[in-house]
Formats: C-alpha cells, structure tokens, sequence
C-alpha cells in the first residue's frame, strides 16, 4: 500500500469551534479526522464521546471520522460510535475482556477495525487477530495527552509489524499516532506507517495547510 493518509487529531483543536476546526483541516488537505475518546480510567484524561461525533456529522462532515477509543471496557461503545458516524474503530486490546469479540462487533456494525498497540504492548495481540483487522494503530507515545514526545522504540515495531503485515498478504494499513511531526514522518513512512495522526504539530501551527503540505513533501521523495 503506497498511499498517505494524513489524519489530524481533533484533541489539539479549538472544541470551542470543533465544526470550524474539522472543516479548516479537510480543506487544508488532510484525508480524515482522528477522533480521541478518553475516559479517565483506561487513559487519565477526559474527552468526548459519541454525541460529539454525531455533531460533526450533523455539521456536515463527510470526510472518515477514525475513532480511537481509550475507554476501559470497549464493547458499550462500539455500537454508539457506528451509530454516530464514525467509519473507523480502534481500540486497545487491554481494555477488552474478549478481543476477537469486539473487533467482530465493529465489524458487524459497519465500520472498519483497527488494534491499537502501546509503546510496552507486545505484538502477540496481532496473532488470531491480524487478517481481521483494517488497520494497526501504533502508539508512539503513550496514550492519554496531546503533545507528547515520540518515542524512538516504535521504529523498530513499525518495523516488525510492517513485516507481519506483508507476511499475511493482506492490505492492512500502519498507523501512527504521537509526536508525529514535519521533521519525523518521512522516517515513520519509511518503517512503515502509512496513517499519520498528527495533533499538535498541525493544530499548533498559524497555518493548518503549510504544515500538511510540508508532510506532504517529506513522504513524496
Ligand atoms: C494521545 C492521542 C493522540 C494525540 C496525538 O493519546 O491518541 O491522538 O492527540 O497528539 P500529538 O500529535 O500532539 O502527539
Ligand atoms: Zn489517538
């Protein structure tokens, strides 16, 4: 798979003005929305939930909402967030009591699965797992805020998952999600991701377009 999908991360946006916000960042050039969910068990921070999705839906937003939950259990909401809108869900395998039964029920609802796998997750979560899923949701940093520092440790598992991945010989994509900056995702494409969350380098920014556009370069030559 070669094409880049770049997925900013609504957590570093304006919520004062989140409709606003989505719509700057799609007309800016980014492929999809990333959508963090946090319940301040599984993860120490709090954020938004299902209603929020559907707002952006109501608003207007076509473009694919990637909901990544950090909620503890998973299943409750799986069914809320496809109701909602969402197209992608992924959540942490630690969260789930059963994990085959929680990606099958994304499934089953009409949106595409993904694993999310933190920087101390060992892959064996991928065995019985992998030919199921749409995408691997790698944590370079570990899960709960915005603006953290990526970690060097994920070059090595985009790696080793980059080559399950071809050994299955299917299409599933490489996400990446923390610290994703202009100076690093040429590096991080060429492990193997090929989603890139990006929160604060793209929010923080004065110019939502310069920034994508900037990614854009890196991961062209
Ligand atoms: C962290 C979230 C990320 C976060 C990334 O738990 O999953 O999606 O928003 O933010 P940056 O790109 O600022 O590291
Ligand atoms: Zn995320």
């Amino acid at each position: 798979m070669s094409d880049f999908l770049i997925a900013p991360s609504i957590l570093s946006a304006d919520f004062a003005r989140l409709g606003e916000e989505v719509d700057a960042v799609l007309a800016a050039g980014a492929d999809i929305v990333h959508f963090d969910v946090m319940d301040n068990h599984y993860v120490p921070n709090l954020t938004i939930g299902p209603m929020v999705c559907k707002a952006l839906r109501d608003y207007g937003v076509t473009a694919p909402i990637d909901v990544h939950l950090m909620v503890e259990p998973v299943d409750d909401m799986i069914e809320k967030f496809a109701e909602a809108g969402a197209s992608y869900i992924s959540f942490h395998p630690e969260a789930s009591a059963h994990v085959d039964r929680s990606i099958q029920a994304i499934i089953d609802a009409g949106c595409q699965p993904g694993l999310v796998l933190n920087p101390a997750t060992p892959l064996h979560y991928l065995d019985y797992t992998l030919e199921k899923l749409h995408h691997v949701l790698i944590m370079s940093v570990n899960p709960g805020f915005g603006g953290q520092q990526f970690l060097d440790s994920t070059y090595d598992k985009l790696r080793d998952v980059k080559r399950r991945i071809d050994q299955s010989g299917k299409n599933i994509r490489i996400e990446i999600d923390g610290g994703v900056k202009v100076d690093n995702i040429r590096a991080v494409a060429e492990a193997g991701a090929d989603m890139f969350v990006a929160g604060s380098a793209i929010f923080n920014a004065p110019d939502y377009k310069a920034v994508i556009d900037k990614m854009r370069s890196e991961l062209s030559h």
